[in-house]
C-alpha cells in the first residue's frame, strides 16, 4: 500500500521482496498502478540498473533486520542519486534500560493505538483479495545502539531515533554533487521495500 501512496509523487516505484507470496500479493494489488513495478529479488542482488538508475528514495519498513546490517547500509550510497534519501522504519533488540523503557511505553501505547485505528476486528471480506498475506516474521538481533553505530560509520550525518510502537527510524540524505549533463536529465526513481501495513500489533 505504501507503493500505491507514493506512486503519484514519483515517475516510477520499484518494490522488491525476496518472498514469492508477498510479491504475488503486492503484484495483484498494484496491477492498476502502471508506475509501480514489483519484483522478486533479494536486496543484495538489487542494482541501480534494475530500476533504470539511481533512486531518489529508498524505504524499508520492518525489513532491515532481515538483512546483514553492515552490508545493507554499505550498499545504500551506490543505490541513491545525489540528494536522494534513505528512510527506514525498523525493529531493534532491546539492549539497554532506555530501550526497555521505550518497550514498556510501547506495550501500553500499542494496544491503545490498535483500538483507535481498528475498533472492530478485521474480517477476511474486508480485503479485496481475501485477506492479508502471511507476512514472514523474524526477531531483530541488533540493538538500537549497534544499528546507530553501524549507520553512523557507513552513512555520515545519519539520524537514528527511538520511536514508540517497538520501532526506530533512520534517515539519511546522500550529499549532492555538482550536476552533470547526465544528472540533469535523470528521472526520479524510487526503490521501495514491499509494505502492506505498519502493523499496530507488536513485533513483525
Ligand atoms: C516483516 S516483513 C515487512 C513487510 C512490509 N514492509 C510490512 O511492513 O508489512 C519483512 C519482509 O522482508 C522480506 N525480506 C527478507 N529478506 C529479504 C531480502 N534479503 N531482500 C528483500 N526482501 C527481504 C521478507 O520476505 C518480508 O516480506
Amino acid at each position: 500500500m505504501l507503493a500505491a501512496k507514493l506512486a503519484p509523487h514519483f515517475t516510477h516505484v520499484t518494490g522488491i521482496d525476496a518472498d514469492e507470496g508477498m510479491v504475488a500479493t503486492a503484484s495483484a494489488r498494484l496491477r492498476d498502478c502502471p508506475q509501480v513495478t514489483i519484483r522478486r529479488c533479494s536486496f543484495v542482488e538489487f542494482t541501480p540498473a534494475d530500476c533504470g538508475g539511481e533512486a531518489d528514495l529508498i524505504t524499508m519498513v520492518a525489513v532491515l533486520h532481515w538483512l546483514d546490517l553492515d552490508d545493507a547500509l554499505a550498499r545504500i550510497p551506490a543505490l541513491l542519486a545525489p540528494g536522494g534519501r534513505l528512510l527506514v522504519v525498523g525493529l531493534a533488540r532491546p539492549g539497554s534500560l532506555t530501550d526497555l523503557a521505550f518497550d514498556v511505553a510501547s506495550g501500553v501505547a500499542n494496544p491503545v493505538m490498535g483500538m483507535i485505528k481498528h475498533p472492530r476486528a478485521a474480517r477476511l471480506q474486508d480485503h479485496s483479495l481475501g485477506g492479508q498475506p502471511a507476512v514472514p516474521l523474524k526477531d531483530p538481533t541488533a540493538t538500537f545502539a549497534e544499528i546507530a553505530a553501524a549507520a553512523t560509520a557507513r552513512l555520515p550525518g545519519v539520524r537514528v531515533r527511538r520511536r514508540l510502537f517497538f520501532r526506530y527510524t533512520l534517515r539519511w540524505e546522500k550529499p549532492r554533487r555538482a550536476r552533470s549533463a547526465f544528472g540533469a536529465i535523470a528521472w526520479p526513481r524510487l526503490i521501495y521495500q514491499v509494505m502492506y501495513s505498519l502493523a499496530c500489533h507488536g513485533r513483525v
